[in-house]
């Protein structure tokens, strides 16, 4: 049964070639000031910040810049960030990026009018916002965190040996994002793939949770056979407009929110993925694909048929003749076999993780209670073990 909710998703999106148009509509809507926000140069390469820039200033806007936000951005580059918005008076924050610098301009745009140390009221304790925020509005270029479309923002505290997201509410969602899939284009292959399977893994935590019968399992079985089809498609031709903007919009519905209402969630993938970053600075969708199968067959038993499920509806596992254990295991053979078409990272010893680090990864790993099973810092241990 679907439980109670609400919804609300206020981003408004453009999408497709010449999406950036959008930004002559929505620019205007904000104050004069607007810090410019991008990461390490790529868009700089690519063209696109000359495209943004250009209309930055037929629109009239004083443009004030936050560079080098690096990927999983940092508490000490938060802090930095928060400083230039405050010194630009920022009246809009314009993320042209990745999901990290959509979610770091996420995390300055609530940090700014803070009366405390953000990281530890957002972070650490998980407060709710309670200061005036300042608008966020994002041009996507690499695909796979959904940061366009929602209220999580992953910051990483490498002294703490933490990497948190914190789920802001409908005030702090970009008020607006152009999605142009041709912008993707140039991202190198362990990027682009490594985005295919952050959106896979977003899909799955959503999925491998409850037994009820809802519509959002046959929502997201679809975007999984989409994901699948396309990604196949797109690692042997990385332009092909097709299937890059069915991947770029499957990622944003994978987590806009909309396929969480009204049932349990699980989220142990990013969990372990996240301690698995916060020990190696490694790329956030290979730390997941990294630990995923291992964790997979771990719950197997506790959500058999869920998993049965998913290898007839997903990967077209025919069952006759098989047990439920027979089937559920030949989907997740089926989707091994997927990651490892397309050159994902199966194992953490890849990422820079060692036998004598599983103790601290391990205790960085937050547990969550909506998977098939609560996992003990054991079994954290062991899934750890069997991801080497
Ligand atoms: O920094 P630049 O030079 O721009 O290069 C980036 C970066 O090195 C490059 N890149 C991006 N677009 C490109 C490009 N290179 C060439 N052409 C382009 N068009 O790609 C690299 C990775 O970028 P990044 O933004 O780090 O990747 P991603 O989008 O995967 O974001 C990862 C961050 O998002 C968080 C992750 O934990 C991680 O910190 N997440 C955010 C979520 C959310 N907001 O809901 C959920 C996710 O699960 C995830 O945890
Ligand atoms: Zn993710």
């Amino acid at each position: 049964m679907l439980g109670n909710f609400t919804y609300c998703n206020p981003t408004k999106l453009y999408f497709g070639k010449s999406a950036i148009d959008g930004l002559n509509e929505e620019l205007p809507k904000y104050g004069k000031n607007v810090l410019l926000v991008y990461g390490g140069g790529s868009v700089k390469k690519n063209g696109i910040y000359d495209k943004v820039i250009n209309i930055l200033k037929a629109c009239g806007k004083t443009v004030y810049e936050d560079a080098g936000v690096m990927p999983n951005p940092t508490v000490e580059k938060l802090y930095e960030g928060v400083e230039r918005a405050k010194k630009a008076k920022a009246d809009l924050i314009l993320a042209v990026g990745g999901g990290s610098v959509c979610d770091y301009a996420k995390a300055v745009s609530v940090s700014v009018n803070c009366k405390e140390d953000p990281w530890d009221k957002y972070y650490l304790r998980m407060e709710d916002v309670e200061c005036d925020v300042i608008p966020v509005g994002c041009v996507l270029t690499m695909v796979g965190t959904g940061s366009e479309m929602n209220g999580g923002s992953v910051i990483t505290n490498y002294a703490q040996k933490l990497k948190i997201g914190h789920v802001f509410g409908e005030n702090v969602f970009p008020k607006f994002s152009v999605l142009d899939p041709e912008y993707t284009y140039t991202l190198p292959k362990y990027q682009m793939i490594a985005g295919f399977y952050d959106i896979m893994s977003h899909i799955l935590e959503q999925y491998f949770s409850g037994e009820d019968d809802n519509t959002s399992d046959y929502i997201m079985e679809g975007l999984l056979r989409s994901l699948i089809h396309s990604s196949l498609i797109a690692v042997k031709n990385p332009t092909d407009y097709e299937a890059r903007s069915n991947i770029m919009w499957t990622a944003t519905w994978a987590l806009n929110t909309l396929v969480a209402k009204g049932k349990t969630t699980d989220w142990e993938v990013h969990m372990l993925g996240q301690a698995v970053g916060a020990h190696t600075n490694a790329t956030h969708g290979m730390t997941l694909a990294a630990v995923s199968m291992a964790y997979y067959r771990h719950i197997l038993p506790y959500g058999l048929k869920k998993f049965a499920r998913y290898a007839v509806n997903v990967w077209g596992v025919c069952p006759d003749g098989k047990t439920d254990v027979q089937t559920a295991e030949a989907g997740l053979e089926a989707m091994e076999k997927w990651m490892k078409e397309l050159g994902l990272v199966m194992n953490i010893s890849e990422l820079g993780v060692t036998a004598d680090m599983i103790d601290g990864v391990a205790k960085s790993t937050l547990i969550m209670d909506g998977g098939y099973k609560v996992l003990s810092n054991d079994d954290v241990k062991q899934i750890l073990r069997d991801s080497l």
